[in-house]
């Protein structure tokens, strides 16, 4: 049995699945994602550059706003504003994290819901607590395609999350809730860490910290999902210890290649639908 998710495989079938729907578009004009870009961040340069070259594969118009690190909140502010009101724009991003003198909760609030690709804004995230949402936080969106694609049981199943963020394990949480799984949302600080994880079904850790699952928090039926994204002496790692950890688990997804490649995806989708819903 193969126990690698292969990440990377699945999100190419749903982008050429997406790249087709765009196709079919007769003579209206395309989807538009707008990306606004704070400062020069060494990780984000390399995932807005993933996040534009996926864009122009499936036929999304990728737009950078890239501004220098000193920018006042004012201006950034007003250029959203002037994003919500163009109608060529179907969606805006804020590329995470921001330089500190920018406050990431009036710019989140900024953005309109009908354009927040990423499903941070309250409004989204709220319906997504309701169950009523049409737009995901790209991250969390993808681990659930991805656990459904390999017929991982969610009903009843005992699924431990590491990491409180807003942008994963706070809408993951209560996306695995409306599906009716058990949800432990635990952070590196929780006591006895390793034996809640131990016990779990589904183990999706979120903490960015390296190094953070070792084999005293796995079982051999366990299904790991590493959504860790972190630079080590240069070198890009999840989580988890995969080596040390791949022998015992069921499955678990690489880094890189696992939730990466789903997380850019899903934001497609979330633009295109988000085209659809203001075109329809
Ligand atoms: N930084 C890390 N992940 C993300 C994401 O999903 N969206 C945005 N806007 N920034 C991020």
């Amino acid at each position: 049995m193969n126990k690698i998710i292969d990440g990377k495989f699945y999100a190419q079938e749903l982008n050429t699945r997406l790249k087709n729907s765009i196709e079919q578009i007769n003579g209206k004009r395309k989807p538009k994602l707008t990306i606004i870009q704070i400062g020069d961040n060494f990780a984000s340069n390399k995932y807005i550059k993933n996040k534009l070259n996926a864009c122009e594969k499936v036929g999304i118009i990728g737009e950078l706003k890239k501004y220098q690190e000193n920018i006042k909140q004012s201006e950034i502010v007003r250029e959203i504003e002037k994003l919500n009101k163009d109608l060529t724009v179907d969606g805006i991003i804020v590329q995470l994290p921001l330089p500190s003198h920018i406050n990431e909760k009036e710019i989140t609030d900024t953005i309109s819901p009908l354009k927040d690709a990423d499903g941070f804004t309250p409004i989204n995230l709220g319906n997504v607590m309701l169950n009523k949402s049409n737009i995901y936080p790209a991250t969390p969106y993808g681990i659930i395609k991805l656990l459904e694609w390999k017929k991982i049981n969610l009903i009843g199943a005992n699924i431990v999350i590491i990491g409180r963020s807003n942008i994963v394990g706070k809408p993951l949480a209560n996306m695995l809730i409306n599906k009716s799984a058990t949800v432990t949302v635990c952070n590196t600080k929780t006591k006895d860490l390793k034996r809640i994880c131990k016990n779990a079904d589904v183990l999706i850790s979120a903490a960015g910290a390296a190094n953070l699952v070792t084999k005293d928090f796995v079982n051999d039926k366990m299904t790991i999902i590493d959504v860790g994204a972190n630079f080590v002496d240069g070198k890009y790692c999840g989580d988890v210890k995969f080596d040390e950890v791949f022998e015992i688990v069921k499955y678990i997804t690489p880094v890189p290649g696992g939730v990466g490649p789903m997380t850019i995806s899903c934001l497609l989708e979330n633009t295109f639908n988000l085209y659809s819903q203001k075109e329809n």
